[in-house]
């Protein structure tokens, strides 16, 4: 019945977003904000399943604590992270057309992509951080940033979480929050934006374990990737060079997709060494050392960082769940997510208007019972419901026809293989549980 899949291209996931309301340009009606977007209800619902997988993932590890940091930060943050100093990117001026670009993304010697001059500016590099005041003073003592990644906020505050908590070294601290770059040509859509969401794990440990918890979560992180349905062979690791490590890291690997753009940056995983602690100890004159019960001193515990944004992330499942295949003579766009990140779990469908009455009752009925978001639909032909249903990766839709009244039991139709059976009404919930907690395997 079906054909092998296609790539989507950026074009088509943008469009595919914004026809069934997963994500909308910000500001769209005063022209649009370049960079930052705003999520629909099939958005907000996949983003909290991403959330939701990402912790349960990073709980299976070890022992993890929750954090939600302020967004602002205070100058002396930034200065003692080397933020302010360090966390620019090369910026270059066409002199003819004034186009900006990112100086490493484009080749100085040839003209310019937007003009075709070739008349550049000296390169200067361009502080990403979002700038702001606090209150009415014009002092710069009330100098405050946006936070460019939520890490910070958790070095910060180690000492108050550890006062607070009963946890032992090893242990994490986890955040999920928005973070804020002022991206010199932000792009590919939800890939490079100027407001986004990072979900960071901190791990904290002794510095000769740090090798090997390094591996270890690097193992862990791919584990994540294939549990929650993505096409392995899109996925490597990608060792950082000395060039490409951050001014924090003693080492980094990347998590890289393989995008229709090549292969990027879907997540960091970086050896952090004891960077930040000795910085904001150093610079808060606050002795950051966890105490150590059983060498009965302190030291500065080596960390570990898995860093991912929840919206690149969310790009790359749609990209890897992109599908288009032909059933019955028709083309039809199918997003094969794995259960879990489907935003919608199962549709109830009534054949006609006739059966509205017993699917609405056993819709409202199964909704309550599981707490899942769930759809009820009886407009248009039951083919043109499957297909809306298809487009935004419901896993099982449910129909109650003219036979369901006599055999107590619904028709039960598979997205993936569009195989349809017979269940009993009493089985649906179980059914659909079922269906989300077996292993995902993408079929074609
Ligand atoms: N705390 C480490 C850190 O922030 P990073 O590599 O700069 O490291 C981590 O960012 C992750 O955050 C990236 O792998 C990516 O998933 C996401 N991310 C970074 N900048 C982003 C942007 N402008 N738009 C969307 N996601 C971004």
């Amino acid at each position: 019945m079906s054909t092998p899949n296609t790539t989507a291209t950026l074009e088509e996931i943008v469009a595919l977003c914004k026809r069934r309301g997963f994500v909308y340009q910000s500001a769209e009606i005063y022209g649009g904000l370049n960079g930052v977007y705003d999520f629909g209800h099939l958005g907000t619902l996949l983003k909290n399943n991403i959330r939701a997988a990402w912790l349960k993932s990073i709980n299976e590890f070890g022992d993890v604590l929750q954090f939600e940091g302020s967004i602002l930060g205070s100058e002396a943050v930034w200065q003692a992270s080397g933020h302010l100093t360090n966390f620019s990117d090369p910026l270059v001026d066409c002199m003819s057309c004034k186009h900006r670009y990112r100086a490493d993304d484009i080749d100085l010697d040839k003209s310019c992509p937007h003009c075709g001059n070739k008349q550049w500016t000296d390169v200067r590099q361009f502080n990403l951080m979002f700038k702001s005041q606090l209150g009415a003073a014009t002092s710069s003592t009330n100098d405050v940033y946006l936070r460019p990644e939520t890490a910070q906020s958790i070095f910060i505050n180690v000492k108050n979480i550890l006062s607070t908590n009963r946890v032992k070294i090893p242990f994490g601290i986890a955040q999920i929050g928005k973070a804020f770059r002022n991206e010199i040509t932000p792009k590919q859509f939800l890939f490079r934006m100027r407001e986004f969401e990072q979900m960071e794990i901190e791990w904290f440990c002794k510095d000769e374990d740090s090798l090997a918890t390094f591996e270890r979560w690097c193992s862990a992180r791919l584990d994540f990737y294939r549990h929650i349905g993505l096409t392995m062979h899109n996925i490597r690791l990608h060792a950082h060079t000395k060039e490409e490590l951050a001014h924090y890291s003693r080492m980094c690997n990347d998590v890289q997709y393989q995008f229709p753009f090549g292969w990027k940056e879907l997540e960091g995983i970086a050896h952090r060494g004891t960077f930040d602690l000795s910085q904001h100890s150093q610079h808060s004159g606050k002795d950051l050392g966890v105490f150590d019960e059983e060498l009965k001193s302190s030291y500065l515990p080596t960390v570990i960082e898995c860093s991912v944004g929840v919206d690149r992330l969310f790009l790359t499942l749609l990209f890897d769940a992109y599908t288009e295949d032909i059933v019955e003579g028709e083309k039809r766009i199918v997003l094969k997510l794995s259960p879990t990140m489907a935003p919608i779990k199962a549709a109830f469908f009534p054949l006609t208007k006739k059966q509205h009455e017993p699917m609405s009752a056993l819709y409202h009925d199964i909704k309550k019972k599981l707490g899942l978001a769930m759809q009820y639909d009886d407009s248009g032909s039951i083919g043109k419901r499957y297909r809306r249903q298809d487009e935004i990766g419901t896993p099982l839709c449910f129909t109650y026809d003219y036979d369901s009244a006599n055999d107590n039991a619904v028709t039960v139709r598979h997205r993936d293989t569009t195989t349809q059976e017979r269940i009993a009404v009493e089985r649906v919930a179980e059914y659909i549980v079922d269906t989300l907690n077996s292993p995902f395997q993408k079929i074609y």
